[in-house]
Parts: C-alpha cells; structure tokens; sequence
C-alpha cells in the first residue's frame, strides 16, 4: 500500500513538479497568514516573492527554512527537560515504563531525550554557520508556546514535531542547488527519522514505529504545510 501524497506516486505520475518548482516554495511562502512570523524569520522577503518571474529562492532561504524549524526543536527540548525529571520519563505509568519492560531502555529515557536535544543544539550551530559561511545572515530564534501539561502530551507532542521536520527536509531538499548542501541536508534529514522513530515508540507503547503508517514511502510536506504547523508554537520573532 502506497500513499497517495509521497514524491515518489508524483515521480510515477508525473507531477513531482509540486515540490521541486522553486518558484513553487517562494509563490506558497506569498500566500502565508497564519505563518506570517515564521515567514518574516526564514529572511524570505515579500518583495520577491511578488516578483517571482525575477526573484529565485536561494539555498541560503531554504538553510534558513530549515533552521527555523531547528531553533524551535532544539527550543522545545530544552524547555522540556527543564520542565520534567527523569522520574517524570521513567516512573510508573510514565512513558519509559509503559514502553520498555527491562529496566536499561526504561532508565535511559530521560538521557535518550537529552541526546535529541544535543542534536537539535548542533543542528542549528552548524545550520548558523554554514549561512554564516556562504555570507548569508542567520535567522535568530523565537519565542515559543508548546501545548503539553504532562509527560504524556510531551510525548504525543515531540512525534508531531519530529514528523514535521522529516517532511519539510524531504518537502525542500529537492530545491537545495549545491550538491554539498544537499548532502548535508540528507545527513540531518535521517537524524530526524530516527528521533521521529524513537518517540513514536514511545507514544504508542512499544508498537513498531511505522504502526498506522504502512506504506513503503512516506509524504513530504510543503513550505506551507511546514509553517501551518510549526507557527503554532510561534509567539513571536
Ligand atoms: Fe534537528
Ligand atoms: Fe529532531
């Protein structure tokens, strides 16, 4: 079973034109309103994007794409593991418990979330200075909401947001012009797989991560999708 939505059905239909056309990602940034903070924080101006025909969205706006979205990640996991402790990941009724029956998976939760956490920080330091190093200007964060009043919504929470990222990368990385870039992109673009991996599993108790998502190739969202959801958490830039 395939779905419907994945790069590879446009390949096989003819119509990966979508997610590939540049002028496609800059026209859908014009369309934005809810995503209007995030917009002005990817450094993607208007004035281009109303001017489409004489305006190209370059690899510096998609590292900065993906930077927004690692600043909020690396945000969010930050604020959580203040917010919780270990007992909070491990203790009875927690996700740990509920996910791992032997005790050194279970009591490694809390360290496992600190590692994605690292990930999140290094992602954006080298993001920053590979924008930094092509003489573009990186965006800054932001301040930020995330809606969770327990562990378990956390939990619920970290899945959507790891989703989002895996999506946005395989929605922009067709656009990226320099191959090394393009590398570099694909080598976080798995990192967030498995972070994705790793929370579903404990989200859905231990089922296999790919539980209610069957196929054999998965969506990519677009810029729009991307901001849709990621401006939720976006208080302000
Ligand atoms: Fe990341
Ligand atoms: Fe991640």
């Amino acid at each position: 079973m395939t779905d419907d939505n994945t790069p590879i059905t446009r390949v096989l239909d003819g119509a990966n034109d979508m997610l590939t056309d540049r002028r496609s990602f800059m026209s859908g940034a014009a369309k934005l309103g809810v995503g209007g903070a995030l917009l002005s924080m990817t450094g993607i101006g208007s004035a281009a994007a109303q001017d489409d025909d004489t305006e190209e969205v370059t690899d510096i706006d998609i590292l900065n794409y993906a930077l927004t979205l690692e600043h909020l990640e690396a945000e969010y996991y930050t604020q959580a593991l203040d917010h919780f402790s270990e007992r909070d990941f491990e203790s009875f009724g927690s996700p740990g418990m509920m996910t791992f029956d032997t005790n050194l998976p279970r009591y490694e939760t809390y360290q496992n979330y600190e590692k994605i956490r690292d990930h999140e920080i290094a992602h954006v330091e080298t993001l920053t200075q590979v924008i930094e190093d092509l003489g573009g200007t990186p965006v800054e964060a932001a301040e930020y909401d995330f809606p969770y009043n327990d562990i378990h919504e956390f939990v619920d929470l970290s899945a959507t947001i790891e989703d989002v990222g895996v999506s946005a990368y395989a929605g922009a990385a067709p656009m990226i012009q320099n191959s090394d870039l393009l590398s570099a992109a694909l080598s976080i673009h798995s990192v967030e797989a498995r972070h994705a991996s790793y929370i579903r599993l404990q989200r859905d108790g231990g089922s296999p991560p790919f539980e209610g998502q069957e196929g054999a190739f998965d969506p990519a969202r677009t810029m729009d999708e991307v901001i849709a959801i990621a401006s939720q958490f976006i208080v302000s830039d």
